[in-house]
């Protein structure tokens, strides 16, 4: 089953929800390691794209937007910018960074959706679903909280229990609660567009459990086992909210595709973009059986990358399926799961205002130390030990001796050899060696093979010290420098995809230039640094991290823990009770509103919009049409002759083709009842509040 010479590779990082800026969980998850995989692949000359792009649409965005009080599309627009910045800074280098929101996603998903429906590869079913009476939303997802049915875990989510990593259906959670009022949702019917898994089951059984039980990660395997054990079940890939893509079929209105339906989709429309751009064909990216597909991802992406995703692409037909799947397990923060809610988390644009052109560093200690088979800890102690006593004593120092000592010696041109010392054969079996690591997605593994080719460096200079013979055995110490420097131009190449940064200036202080992974060898006669060829100046390229940068970190995290002590719920809006008092606002804000007393004259239903009524309102002012959200609440009826309060110059809005002129005030009781807010007492229309 396994591509053995791919033609080309289609590497994809799960995409972020922008519901927030990226930390060091995401990083060492999945960024780093696809970023080390891509760049080996590079230096390999194969031709390689790495893509990925933001999620913007699924619960977790509206949650944040509802708590910052802003709309899903401002949340969207901020974190974007704020997370693409953060991984170019850190040197993540993709082929194209999109954003579900563009309108070729939008196309490429509805599309995918569109084919699959006109196939009949969906099962269309009128269902009871949760429904949150007071928010007037049906729930599902993030929406709501419960008891998982399989562990037992009271905060489980809708479509997955964090405790035990099963994903269900919101309806099969026990106790549900919305996590919009915090109220007990009731059943409500609603049509869905299912994908029945179960019919892919057998494909997918043989396709990973026989075809590739040798090469994915166990954890990897023991997920999707697992999953099967049970038995796939059918999955709604359609959601009754306002925000995501509109299912493109009749009857669908109100309604959008489930977020991990258009999200793994935006892979291929991200691909579609580097191509447009690149002027390339994207579709042997996907389409081609020589190519091998990988997704890196986090253990909560197994089943959605290795069971519905390829089962969508399978249904679709067009498509090749992932090569591996290689997801890693979590990263915790000094013994404590990192939050975004919570503020626990060290987030990348927080990191550069404390440690500037710190980036290799924070690369190798999340590399050194990446969740690859269990979830491992962070913390700021070992983040300093593993700098200063790893790159800066080992890399940085056998590196700086060199340079210094080839200054010194020979005015910084590379020395004569007529020696082969044993050393210089091992850094093509160095170099074999971190690739075969690579290629079996065992970063940390070729991360030490890289510390140990600089371990050998130092080891060399040692035992051999060219300082004490220098003057006595200028031959012999000239043959040593030469060595030292195969070294360390090796050194230069084969850390580019951990440390870039650092190669980078490398190669630039040695003045060498790019090599193809394959030709880092050295043999008699074909070396990586010619003698006679100049070398330029020297600088350090690691620095000492003092205790004091180290203690004003944890203090920070400190801090955090005191403020998430003082006020534990941070993270959802709780609904019951009372709103808390909003920003204060001055006197000229307030009287910039323009409210008046007014009455309903006419009402009538808005064609295919449940909510809405289409009002005539006497404001004194004039008469004229607003469209207000009340349907569910009044009959057309019962609202004719009613006494209103009405905002006249809100800016119109076009609702359902109608302009609306304003907007009727109203309040709601604890039950979620809407009450109009009608003037007490006899005040003739056109009267002004204020
Ligand atoms: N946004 C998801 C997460 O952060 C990952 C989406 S991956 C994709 O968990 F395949 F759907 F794009
Ligand atoms: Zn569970």
């Amino acid at each position: 089953m396994t591509n053995q010479h791919p033609k080309r590779y289609t590497v994809t990082a799960a995409l972020p929800y922008t519901n927030g800026p990226v930390h060091i969980g995401h990083l060492a998850g999945v960024y780093i390691p696809a970023d080390i995989y891509v760049r080996y692949l590079r230096a390999k000359k194969q031709d390689v794209i790495y893509i990925c792009g933001s999620d913007e649409h699924g619960v977790p965005i509206t949650i944040r937007a509802q708590k910052e009080g802003v709309t899903p599309q401002q949340i969207v627009d901020k974190y974007h910018e704020i997370i693409k910045k953060s991984f170019a800074e850190f040197g993540i280098s993709f082929d194209n960074y999109s954003r579900t929101s563009a309108p070729i996603h939008h196309k490429t998903a509805s599309d995918f959706f569109k084919k699959l429906y006109d196939e009949g590869k969906f099962i269309e079913e009128t269902t009871l679903q949760l429904y949150d009476e007071k928010a007037r939303q049906f729930l599902a997802d993030r929406f709501v909280t419960g008891t998982c049915p399989k562990c037992g875990n009271e905060q489980s989510y809708g479509d997955q229990c964090e405790k035990c990593g099963t994903s269900h259906n919101a309806t099969d959670l026990i106790n549900p609660k919305s996590a919009i009022t915090g109220n007990t949702p009731i059943l409500k019917e609603t049509k869905h567009w299912f994908l029945p898994l179960d019919q892919y089951q057998e494909w997918l059984k043989n396709w990973i459990l026989e075809g590739h039980k040798d090469d994915w990660k166990p954890n990897v395997l023991g997920q999707v086992k697992s999953w099967l054990d049970d038995g796939l079940k059918s999955r709604a890939v359609t959601r009754d909210l306002d925000w995501g893509i509109p299912v493109p079929v009749k009857g669908a209105e109100g309604k959008v595709l489930y977020v991990w339906f258009d999200a793994p989709i935006g892979y291929i429309s991200s691909t579609k973009e580097w191509a447009e751009r690149e002027d390339k064909d994207w579709q042997p990216y996907w389409q081609s059986p020589d190519t091998k597909l990988v997704h890196f991802i986090g253990k909560d992406n197994i089943v959605f990358h290795c069971i519905i995703f390829p089962a969508m692409l399978k249904a679709e037909g067009s498509f090749i399926v992932p090569e591996n799947v290689p997801a890693n397990e979590f990263l915790n923060l000094e013994s404590n799961k990192i939050s975004t809610s919570k503020n626990w988390a060290v987030w990348l644009h927080e990191y550069l205002l404390d440690f500037p052109d710190k980036q290799d560093v924070l690369r190798y200690v999340l590399t050194a130390n990446a969740p690859e088979t269990k979830d491992n800890d962070f913390t700021w102690k070992d983040f300093q030990a593993r700098n200063n006593n790893e790159l800066v004593a080992i890399l940085g120092n056998f590196v700086n001796r060199v340079m210094v000592l080839t200054h010194k010696y020979y005015d910084g041109v590379v020395p004569n050899t007529n020696k082969f010392y044993p050393e210089l054969g091992q850094i093509k079996v160095f170099a074999d060696k971190m690739g075969q690591s690579i290629e079996n997605y065992k970063f940390r593994e070729a991360l030490q093979e890289l510390m140990n080719l600089a371990r050998l460096g130092n080891g060399f200079l040692q035992e051999n010290e060219p300082w004490k013979k220098v003057n006595e055995q200028p031959e012999e110490v000239q043959n040593i420098m030469f060595t030292a420097l195969q070294i360390t131009a090796a050194l230069a190449y084969l850390s580019e995809p951990f440390l870039p940064f650092m190669a980078t200036q490398l190669k630039n202080m040695l003045q060498i230039a790019n090599k193809n992974w394959d030709e880092i060898s050295v043999s008699d006669g074909n070396y990586l640094i010619e003698s006679g060829h100049q070398i330029g100046t020297a600088h350090l390229l690691f620095e000492k991290i003092e205790d004091e940068a180290i203690q004003k970190q944890l203090d920070k995290l400190e801090a955090t823990k005191m403020q998430n002590e003082k006020s534990p719920s941070l993270t959802l809006p709780e609904g019951k009770g009372i709103e808390p008092q909003k920003e204060l606002i001055t006197y000229e804000q307030f009287s910039a509103m323009d409210i008046r007393i007014g009455t309903i004259l006419e009402a009538e239903k808005v064609a295919k919009a449940n909510k809405l009524l289409k009002l005539t309102v006497d404001t004194g002012v004039d008469v004229r049409t607003i469209v207000s959200g009340i349907a569910e609440h009044f009959t057309p009826e019962e609202v004719v002759g009613q006494r209103v309060q009405v905002l006249v110059n809100l800016a119109p809005r076009n609702l359902r083709g109608i302009d609306s002129n304003g907007m009727i005030l109203m309040t709601e009781t604890k039950e979620g009842k809407l009450k109009f807010v009608a003037p007490v007492g006899e005040v003739d229309n056109g009267a002004t509040v204020r």
